[in-house]
């Protein structure tokens, strides 16, 4: 079953045509809250890696990926016009895919992706969404892997989370929390353990 409700796929659908191609692709959410966060910056060496974008949108990250050496790109998210958009207006670049997903799971097998970053989702998601997602990060990510997102605190956001919640779904994994500029969120950098 598709996840669709209040803040579900119709809106994004819809929002494809005016508010994201307005807001999303003229900047007005700045990337320097999240891309260019210095403390996280460091942190993605996309080189030669495989790099997933969960509720990738419009794909507004995927060229600074691609021309930071990223071998794949995989844009996740569940809204047809969103993902097809994507597709037309990013076509010209290389080992790049946009793929429509159920809105709860990712699309891409046990411990395959290298990086999966997420901006701007969790902000939309009903909290056992996002929580459901964040279990499929560690099942995705490869051992040594980078989960690098921004996540709603939970004493601002009704579908927030507490550094020790976030602690505890990532109790196998190395955790880091970088304040955001605006306050009501944080920048997480996981990295997964193992080979
Ligand atoms: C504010 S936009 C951010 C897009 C992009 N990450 C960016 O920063 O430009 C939120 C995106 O998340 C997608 N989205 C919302 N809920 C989702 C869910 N449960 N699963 C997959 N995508 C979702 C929406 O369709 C939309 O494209």
């Amino acid at each position: 079953m598709v996840y669709n409700d209040n803040f579900g796929r119709d809106f994004w659908i819809g929002n494809a045509d005016d508010i994201a191609r307005a807001r999303i692709l003229a900047g007005i959410y700045d990337e320097k809250l999240f891309f260019d966060h210095p403390s996280i910056v460091a942190q993605i060496d996309v080189k030669d890696k495989t790099v997933l974008d969960l509720g990738c949108g419009l794909g507004r990250i995927v060229r600074r990926v691609m021309e930071r050496g990223a071998k794949k790109y995989i844009g996740v998210d569940f809204s047809p016009t969103m993902v097809e958009r994507a597709r037309k207006i990013h076509e010209d670049v290389k080992n790049v895919e946009f793929v429509e997903n159920d809105g709860k799971t990712i699309p891409a097998g046990d411990r395959t992706v290298d990086i999966v970053i997420a901006e701007l989702l969790f902000q939309h998601c009903p909290k056992e969404i996002s929580k459901g997602y964040l279990y499929e990060v560690k099942r995705v990510l490869k051992g040594g892997g980078k989960f690098i997102a921004q996540i709603p605190r939970d004493i601002t956001y009704l579908g927030g989370f507490s550094e020790a919640e976030l602690r505890e779904i990532f109790s196998d994994c190395e955790i880091g929390f970088f304040d955001a500029t605006l306050q009501w969120y944080y920048n997480i950098v996981v990295t997964t353990r193992g080979p």
